[in-house]
């Protein structure tokens, strides 16, 4: 039987990266589409020293639904995609709101629309537990409603799944699932591949990297007078290929027939909440190395705590993390070595 061939949108970003070395070492044959908008080709080279695997890219603008279409036609045909693409900074979206809407919800509808023309039958929608808002309960179960767009890069997310929803209750044969990610952080044991943002970072853990390395002076972080343990700000990390591996298992979910809905969600995180503090704390310990830190005000729109209950994703999907936050920070400390030479 030949292997089933992914179509994974948004290939060359960090997420859509490291799955697919997941699928290829799960014996999937992948295509990737990717335009560069935010990410660099040469992960495909670094995906090719891991897997010894090629991956070709179709390199188009998912938002431009026509001419998406007729290019990845030639390339088809799919037992599934995986829809990572898209942009990821909530800041840029508070500027930009519509560059967010035009890019996001415009790829989200093209992914319909290939769905449609090359008949395929199932979809995974890389969504955020950003689209709970500000929630009132932790953990946060997949019954937890979502909560009011904190912004518009979360607006794209929560869009995204209510039309996913809608179109897969609508369409007999075809399912999809969308994981809701808490904070994917860390990189490829190897240090081949990582998350390489094309702006300046944001995100805790490569901005605690980044600091290390010496392109910062220090790092501030946002408030310690929430009710946490410490203080600062509780978040639920989840490895990059942890994360990459729940996908692979979604897509086997999908194309064994074993969900029980047309479209399903799933929390995925760990489970555990770690603050700020903890974290950086985490990787001085992992590294050996030293991190300046100051604290800083609260930063606007950020919520006190959130951590996720997994056992859906654990219980019918088997997934299973396998790292904690010290071997997120090892990894992510190789990785920004290995990509500063
Ligand atoms: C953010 C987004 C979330 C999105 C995710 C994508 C916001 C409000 N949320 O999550 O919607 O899905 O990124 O990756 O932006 N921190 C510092 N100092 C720093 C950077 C971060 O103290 O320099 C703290 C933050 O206050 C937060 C924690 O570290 O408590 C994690 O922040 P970050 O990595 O930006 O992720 P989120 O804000 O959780």
């Amino acid at each position: 039987m030949s292997s089933p061939r992914i179509l994974v949108t948004g290939g060359c970003g960090y997420i859509g990266s490291h799955t697919i070395v997941d699928l290829l070492e799960s014996g999937y044959e992948v295509v990737s589409v990717d335009n560069g908008i935010n990410s660099s080709f040469d992960v495909l080279d670094g995906i090719e020293a891991i897997t010894g695997k090629r991956v070709m890219n179709i390199d188009v603008d998912l938002s431009e639904t026509a001419e998406a279409v007729a290019a990845i036609k030639e390339h088809g045909p799919f037992d599934g995609i995986i829809h990572f693409a898209a942009l990821k900074s909530v800041e840029e979206s508070v500027f930009k709101p519509l560059r967010y809407f035009r890019n996001n919800i415009g790829s989200t509808l093209t992914t319909m629309k290939i769905m449609e023309d090359l008949n395929v039958p199932h979809l995974i929608f890389s969504s955020s537990c950003t689209v709970y808002g500000t929630p009132e309960n932790l953990p946060v179960t997949e019954d937890t409603p979502m909560g009011r767009a904190e912004n518009p890069y979360g607006a794209t997310k929560q869009t995204g799944e209510i039309l996913y929803d809608q179109y897969f209750k609508n369409k007999t044969g075809k399912t999809g699932i969308s994981l809701r990610y808490f904070n994917p952080a860390g990189a490829h044991p190897s240090a081949l591949i990582g998350e390489s943002p094309t702006q300046k970072a944001t995100n805790l853990v490569p901005v605690i990297t980044e600091t290390a390395i010496g392109l910062r002076e220090s790092l501030m972080v946002f408030g310690d007078d929430y009710p946490s343990r410490d203080g600062s700000c509780i978040r639920d990390y989840v490895h990059v290929t942890d994360l990459a591996r729940a996908h692979t298992l979604a897509i086997d979910h999908l194309l064994k027939q074993m969900n029980h809905r047309p479209y399903e969600v799933y929390n995925l995180g760990i489970g555990q909440g770690v603050t700020v503090l903890e974290a950086i704390h985490a990787f001085q310990e992992a590294t050996g190395v030293n991190v300046n830190y100051m604290i800083g005000p609260r930063r606007a729109g950020d919520v006190a705590a959130i951590y996720a209950d997994n056992t859906r994703i654990t219980d019918q999907l088997g997934w299973k993390p396998e790292q904690d936050i010290q071997s997120i920070m090892r990894s992510a400390w190789a990785w920004e070595k290995a990509r500063r030479k």
